[in-house]
């Protein structure tokens, strides 16, 4: 089951994620003959170069253990256009660029348009293809792939919707959220949706809690600039997290089809409490990661970081607590954590269940129970881990903690494709499912917007300083009701 042949076309080819990402992905998916046989990439930016100088560009990153033979023959299928992307007049070059390769390769007319471009061109580009009729083709299909940041708010992006769907429709367009290319990601709709056991208890009667946590130890590495004009709540929150809320949340969708799938992820965002501006400043809580020494190195703190305004209020870190109002979660906390220069890299959702309704057993006097907990490792080490009590061997009744752990890593035969691998392949085989819809793009800003404006509007909002290497300001343990904290994936 391969795509129909067509032409790939990259915007912002001399770019950073063309090579670091796109390349090997596709390159990946054309060593594991997943490609159709008639397929080219046609590269396009400002940056003047040949075809060979493009494929010399990005040899160095291509899959470094895959057969040299087939990554060759990979290389060949790469052409590249000068093109000043921007400008309207210069589109005409494009278009018969794309015949002559169209009629030398014997493909047809199906063309996928690559926005990997400063975001700046995201309203340009689609304009200019339609100028000179490349929106839409009779003897094959169009599509864009829109990368990330969609918008840097609520207003830009529904701007940006309107501005692409002046040119494309919305079966033409693919938003893209590299979390939801994620397998581990994906899985939990498997999970929840193929085992019986799960979805029964799936909701407020028996689920206490629910935690994400995406903790990241590097910090801007070299994106200041970028990073600055962002923050933690536009990097992370507004998109990869509140997809992951959206996985967690949904209703069981009645088919497993693209639009069955997204109208449950937009219910979800819909039926997200919006936080009254008295509410944030307890129940958000943003950190900036200080200057400190990790392992007997001084590591720099965020001001210091090149790109990085001096006396910026950016946030490296977000904790934040929120309710979805529906029959599924009413009375349910949601907590989202991620940050910046913290002491590891992991990414999972924790579903904390309501204790026994009676403690039965005693250990010294004192009640004994555990909290059951089932975490779903999105990476690394991806896998799903379902704590429960039983007892401890020996006289009385000890309960003991212990986990029933499953980790993608025992398939060793499996090799996970990376989320690039498989969201191109859905695009190139049509299918929307793990591609973002307009309308629920807008719903996660609508959602996020009154938080972002009332840190603009009211400078008294705190951010706190975190040591780099710490989990964070203590105010975000805080947010958790009662004597509980987060669960510290490095500590237990
Ligand atoms: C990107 C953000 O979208 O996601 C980065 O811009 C972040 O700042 C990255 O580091 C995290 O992705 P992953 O796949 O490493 O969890």
């Amino acid at each position: 089951n391969t795509p129909e042949s067509h032409i790939l076309v990259i915007f912002g080819a001399s770019g950073d994620l063309t090579k670091r990402k796109l390349i090997p992905a596709i390159c990946k998916l054309h060593n594991g003959k997943r490609l159709p046989e008639k397929f080219a990439i046609l590269g396009a930016s400002r940056t003047e170069m040949t075809d060979e100088e493009f494929r010399e560009s990005v040899t160095d990153f291509l899959p470094k253990d895959d057969d040299q033979c087939k990554c060759d023959e990979f290389l060949e299928k790469l052409y590249y256009q000068p093109l000043g992307t921007a400008d309207a007049d210069e589109y005409g070059k494009l278009k018969d660029r794309l015949e002559e390769l169209k009629e030398k390769l014997d493909i047809p007319g199906n063309y996928i348009f690559y926005l990997s471009t400063p975001p700046k061109l995201y309203g340009v580009i689609p304009a200019n293809l339609a100028s000179v009729g490349l929106n839409q083709q009779e003897d094959g299909y169009t599509r864009l792939i829109v990368e990330k940041p969609f918008g840097n708010n609520l207003e830009t992006a529904q701007k940006l919707n309107k501005e692409l769907l002046n040119y494309f429709d919305e079966k033409q367009i693919y938003r893209i959220d590299h979390y939801l290319g994620k397998e581990t990601v994906q899985n939990m709709l498997v999970a929840r949706f193929s085992n019986g056991i799960f979805e029964p208890i799936w909701n407020r009667n028996f689920i206490e809690r629910v935690e994400i946590s995406s903790a990241e130890s590097l910090g801007v590495e070299g994106r200041g600039g970028y990073y600055d004009q962002s923050g933690a709540m536009r990097d992370m929150v507004q998109n990869h997290l509140l997809q992951l809320v959206g996985m967690v949340g949904m209703e069981p969708p009645v088919v497993a089809e693209a639009d069955a799938i997204r109208n449950e992820t937009l219910k979800v965002f819909q039926s997200l409490r919006p936080l009254e501006p008295e509410e944030i400043r307890s129940n958000v809580i943003r950190g900036q990661y200080m200057e400190s020494r990790i392992k007997n190195e001084q590591v720099k703190g965020y001001r210091g970081e090149k790109g990085v305004d001096p006396e910026s209020r950016t946030e490296t870190f977000l904790a934040m607590k929120f309710y979805i109002d529906n029959w599924r979660w009413a009375g349910v906390p949601f907590y989202l954590r991620t940050g910046k220069k913290l002491p590891t890299r992991v990414t999972e959702v924790v579903i904390k269940f309501r204790p026994t309704p009676h403690h039965l057993f005693q250990e010294d006097g004192v009640t004994a129970h555990v909290t059951n907990q089932l975490i779903i490792r999105i990476q690394p080490d991806e896998g799903i881990l379902l704590k429960f009590g039983l007892k401890e061997p020996g006289a009385g009744f000890r309960v003991q903690p212990v986990n029933m752990d499953f980790h993608y890593s025992d398939l060793s035969d499996v090799e996970l494709p990376t989320a690039y691998e498989r969201l191109l392949l859905d695009c190139m085989m049509g299918d929307q499912t793990l591609y973002l819809r307009g309308d629920a793009v807008e719903a996660a800003w609508r959602f996020v917007q009154p938080i972002l404006n009332a840190w603009e509007e009211n400078p008294s909002l705190p951010i706190y300083g975190y040591p780099a290497g710490s989990w964070g300001p203590q105010e975000a343990d805080d947010l958790i009701e009662g004597e509980d904290t987060w669960r510290y994936p490095c500590k237990n």
